[in-house]
């Protein structure tokens, strides 16, 4: 009694203090648990004004008689999909910032030993959650997954009514910020899902190789109820391992044993084993890749021999229905481009993207990059941003940290050095390393500038310092000129540790052709001409441990209005109606044939 009366006091207080209850953090492997999805069609008002929570429509309110009435009913056959954007469903929501409300009926089927939550992967960029006319959460963020336990809230087994306030708009104070070149879809843009666990579940764990030793592996799982001594397994059927442990008082359990004779997952060979995590009460499966991966002076190492990494961007989106990317056809799509072009990295700009994609890259034998959208103007100087990135890390950690195909993490891009932004960042790398000490980390600068007295190109950023690998974001031959002939170019970047050049490229509409060096062209001959050039300067970086080619497809971008963009960033390989331009040869035969 006691307990429960402690509870409700808290809920009480959570809801004083911030007016609603803040979302979960997420349990791992959600894909691996007992689900009921929720996506599919889900009616919608279109709140320009944002008044609909003052007026209360979450509460789904009917008129009883015929002297009531209400000014708004969801009952109103409008609908958006999800998961998607809602930008692509309608034509006026195409530029559309704001609030829409998503609502819908479901009958949960849980008993009385399970618990219930609700799991969303996404929702751009800020929402708040009503059930049966309750406010029971609110996640900010357009990227990374929430989830609110409703075990106590819920009606089992009978109708329940779930309205979701989203809003879109773009703040100072938020990640990203006013401006950024990519299009702000909003909507509830990922799988939206009931999960049933037992009262005490299998919370979250980390499985890794070591960083360097290839045959020890380091294991922590962490159980919902935090109490010593309860007995958790992880079991490698293919590999006879079975290794029995303790929970500690918070709940997690951790120990590191010795494996003989596995594979190593790699590009070449994306070995995945099957790993079996059980306790009294819970057993989840889970797919995992081994390998070691560290950066030693100038070089990358994965399972002890030097990469170099072969890599491309892209976004989140599928440019021939101008719409984010969802799902698992959507991933294929996405992924099999990349692989085609003969990468072994994508970078996933500029925010963490959806669980298929990194699951499916992991099977393809493709590295990632991964990042949080702190992306050019950002108010560093301000606490509450500062929470929001490090929250949007933690979530993005928390789902994503078994993922083997994963090496790096980004913090940052393209953002000017200053005392706030050096603390900002700082903060970010800490909680990165204390997270997850596996993996990489870098933050993109385009700071590397050529320097007349030396006549070389040098970066003048101290956060580097901090960084496992330095990442440029570099245009050559279309925001930068050739202060002398590509091949006579020499950069002073660095030195000491491995530079990756995050960023290249330049624009040009598919099926246009023209001059190599006319630069308002916008052929395609240009664009190639731009790659031919920075490959060749690419040779003369001494520390050079990967490219990655700005960008695969051509996106959306709401700054660009040239007719030749007309709303799209033209810097793809690939055009928006995926056909390749005369530069995805040129790095297609690049990666073919690099002896790096
Ligand atoms: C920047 C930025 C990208 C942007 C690109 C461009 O470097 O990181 O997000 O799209 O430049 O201007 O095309």
């Amino acid at each position: 009694m006691r307990l429960k009366k402690r509870i409700i006091l808290f809920f009480i207080l959570m809801i004083f203090v911030n007016g609603c209850i803040a979302a979960q953090e997420t349990m791992t492997n959600v894909y691996g648990r007992n689900l009921q999805l929720l996506n599919g069609k889900w009616n919608i008002i279109i709140d320009l004004y944002s008044l609909g929570r003052p007026m209360e429509i979450f509460l789904n309110k009917k008129p009883t008689n015929k002297k009531e009435y209400f000014e708004y009913s969801f009952d109103n056959n409008t609908y958006l999909n999800v998961p998607s954007d809602w930008n692509s469903q309608m034509p006026e929501l195409k530029y559309y910032e704001g609030t829409i409300w998503y609502a819908r009926h479901f009958t949960p089927y849980h008993t009385q030993n399970e618990r219930l939550f609700l799991y969303f992967g996404a929702v751009n960029y800020r929402c708040r959650i009503y059930l049966n006319g309750k406010e029971i959460g609110e996640h900010e963020g357009g990227f990374t997954p929430f989830q609110i336990e409703i075990t106590n809230i819920v009606k089992d087994n009978s109708d329940n009514f779930i309205a979701v306030e989203v809003n879109n708009n773009r703040t100072t104070d938020a990640i990203p910020g006013m401006s950024y070149d990519w299009w702000n879809y909003g909507g509830i843009t990922r799988d939206v899902m009931l999960v049933y666990t037992p009262h005490n579940y299998i919370n979250d764990y980390f499985i890794q190789l070591d960083k360097y030793k290839s045959d020890e592996i380091h294991a922590w799982v962490s159980l919902s109820d935090k109490r010593r001594n309860q007995q958790v397994q992880i079991e490698i059927p293919e590999l006879n391992v079975k290794q029995k442990m303790m929970t500690d008082s918070s709940g997690m359990a951790k120990i590191s044993f010795k494996v003989r004779k596995f594979e190593r997952w790699s590009p070449q060979s994306p070995k995945l084993y099957n790993v079996v995590l059980s306790s009294n009460s819970d057993k989840i499966t889970e797919q995992i890749g081994f390998r070691n991966l560290y950066v030693k002076g100038e070089d990358i190492y994965l399972n002890g021999k030097p990469i170099f990494f072969k890599g491309v961007s892209f976004h989140e989106e599928i440019s021939q229905r101008e719409g984010r990317a969802f799902s698992e056809a959507d991933a294929s799509m996405l992924l099999s481009e990349a692989k085609a072009l003969g990468v072994n990295i994508v970078r996933l700009a500029h925010y963490p993207q959806n669980e298929y994609t990194l699951r499916m890259a992991e099977k393809m034998g493709i590295m990632l990059w991964e990042e949080i959208p702190v992306w050019q103007k950002i108010d560093f100087a301000n606490q509450e941003t500062l929470n929001k990135a490090d929250k949007m890390l933690k979530e993005m950690i928390i789902r994503d940290k078994n993922r083997c195909a994963l090496s790096v993490w980004g913090v940052a891009n393209e953002t000017r050095p200053s005392e706030a932004r050096d603390k900002f960042l700082k903060h970010l790398i800490d909680t990165c390393r204390r997270l997850d000490p596996t993996r990489l980390i870098t933050a993109a600068s385009d700071l590397v500038n050529f320097n007349k007295e030396t006549q070389l190109f040098e970066l003048k950023d101290t956060i580097i310092n901090y960084l496992d690998i330095v990442a440029v974001n570099k245009y050559m031959g279309w925001y930068h000129p050739w202060p002398m002939s590509p091949d006579k170019v020499r950069w002073n970047v660095a030195p000491g540790k491995p530079v990756v050049i995050s960023e290249f490229g330049c624009e040009a509409l598919y099926g246009k052709t023209g001059d190599t060096d006319v630069k308002s062209s916008w052929s395609e001959d240009f664009q190639a001409n731009v790659y031919r050039d920075n490959l060749t300067m690419f040779n003369h970086i001494t520390n050079l441990k990967g490219v990655s080619p700005w960008v695969l497809f051509d996106f959306r971008s709401p700054y660009r209005f040239n007719p030749n963009q007309s709303g799209w960033n033209r810097k793809g390989l690939v055009s928006d109606q995926g056909m390749r331009k005369k530069a995805w040869y040129i790095m297609h035969d690049y990666y073919q044939n690099i002896k790096k």
